[in-house]
């Protein structure tokens, strides 16, 4: 397969992959298509969450195609808020049929939704007659048991549909276990719409093995795998780029840190975030002793020293 067949896309990761990440990624890497925003919720009432609006305005999302993401299970509420974001310029938007939290999915919301296949299927009744935007849909296999998905691609197969993006476990799995790929593959052969595969894609290892399983899927999408490797987009689609990683590493992680901090107002707010993307930087493993000093700081001042010793341990060991 060309390289240039694949497309990948960028996870919505609540708490990581916002507007700020994806645009400082964009800065420093390439390899990533396009993505789908952490999901917004609707919230009844004819109201908006302006934080939430603002991580997917197109004014600030030129560097990188963003489709956003609606969770909930009230059509009229996800028509308004699917009415705004069209206004705004969204065509496309993605609904969450796949959130493993309990809290959420015990509202019938994300994967608590798929246990009910009648009430999916009034949804997108209703729902797709009145938005202007086309939708595309995010699912796990269940909510309880890897088979619900068989009663619910019926249902999704009455209605037109960007894609289904499927992450092959249980919501209740949360992210234990393998993704099942066997579960995909009987997915591909009952939907009749186009299917892109996402879950631990974690290195080229992992993406040859599902891309030889599924030798006509093109889109994958990738959460923790780029995560933890930044450059895992470029490895995959064969770009080389000169520079040293660590030096490139380091840049991204200086624009993220100033990016951030001009946002975020407390600093444990600012070192709480980016403790975040170091607890999953897991790919840079020589320096593992700065690495978990850098996760116990809780000051900004030593935050940044021990983020200057990390990368000096890398810089060195490169030598
Ligand atoms: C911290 C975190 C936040 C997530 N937030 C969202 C979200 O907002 N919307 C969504 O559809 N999935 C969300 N997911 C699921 C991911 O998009 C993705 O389906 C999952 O991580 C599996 O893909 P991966 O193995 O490539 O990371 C989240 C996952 C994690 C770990």
């Amino acid at each position: 397969m060309k390289k240039t067949d694949t497309t990948i896309i960028l996870a919505p990761l609540q708490g990581f992959t916002d507007v700020t990440y994806r645009n400082v990624f964009s800065d420093h890497f390439s390899g990533v298509d396009e993505a789908v925003a952490p999901f917004i919720s609707t919230m009844g009432q004819m109201r908006l969450k302006p934080s939430r609006i603002k991580d997917v305005d197109p004014e600030n999302n030129k560097k990188l195609f963003v489709v956003p993401q609606i969770l909930g299970n009230v059509a009229k509420d996800f028509i308004f808020l699917a009415d705004h974001l069209y206004e705004m310029g969204h065509q496309k938007i993605n609904w969450n049929l796949g959130c493993p939290h309990s809290k959420i999915a015990k509202k019938k919301r994300g994967s608590g939704l798929l246990m009910y296949p009648e009430e999916i299927d009034t949804f997108l009744d209703t729902v797709l007659s009145k938005i202007s935007n086309t939708l595309s849909i995010k699912v796990r296999l269940g909510r309880r048991s890897k088979d619900e998905i068989f009663k619910v691609l019926p249902v999704l197969d009455k209605y037109p549909l960007d894609e289904i993006i499927l992450h092959p476990r249980t919501g209740l799995q949360m992210y234990e276990g393998t993704p099942d790929h066997d579960a995909f593959e009987k997915t591909l052969l009952c939907s009749r719409h186009p299917l892109t595969y996402n879950g631990d894609i974690t290195d080229l290892n992992s993406f040859y093995a599902v891309q030889k399983k599924f030798p006509h899927i093109r889109r994958f999408m990738i959460g923790r795998g780029i995560l933890s490797n930044p450059f895992l987009a470029e490895n995959i689609k064969q770009i080389i780029v000169k520079k040293d990683q660590i030096e490139r590493l380091k840049d991204f992680h200086d624009d993220l840190f100033d990016s951030y901090k001009k946002i975020f107002s407390g600093p444990a707010h600012l070192t709480g975030r980016m403790k975040g993307f170091w607890s999953y930087l897991a790919s840079f493993k020589q320096s593992r002793k700065p690495l978990k000093n850098i996760l116990k700081t809780n000051s900004i001042a030593k935050y940044q020293d021990m983020v200057k010793r990390f990368f000096n341990a890398e810089l060195e060991f490169n030598k």
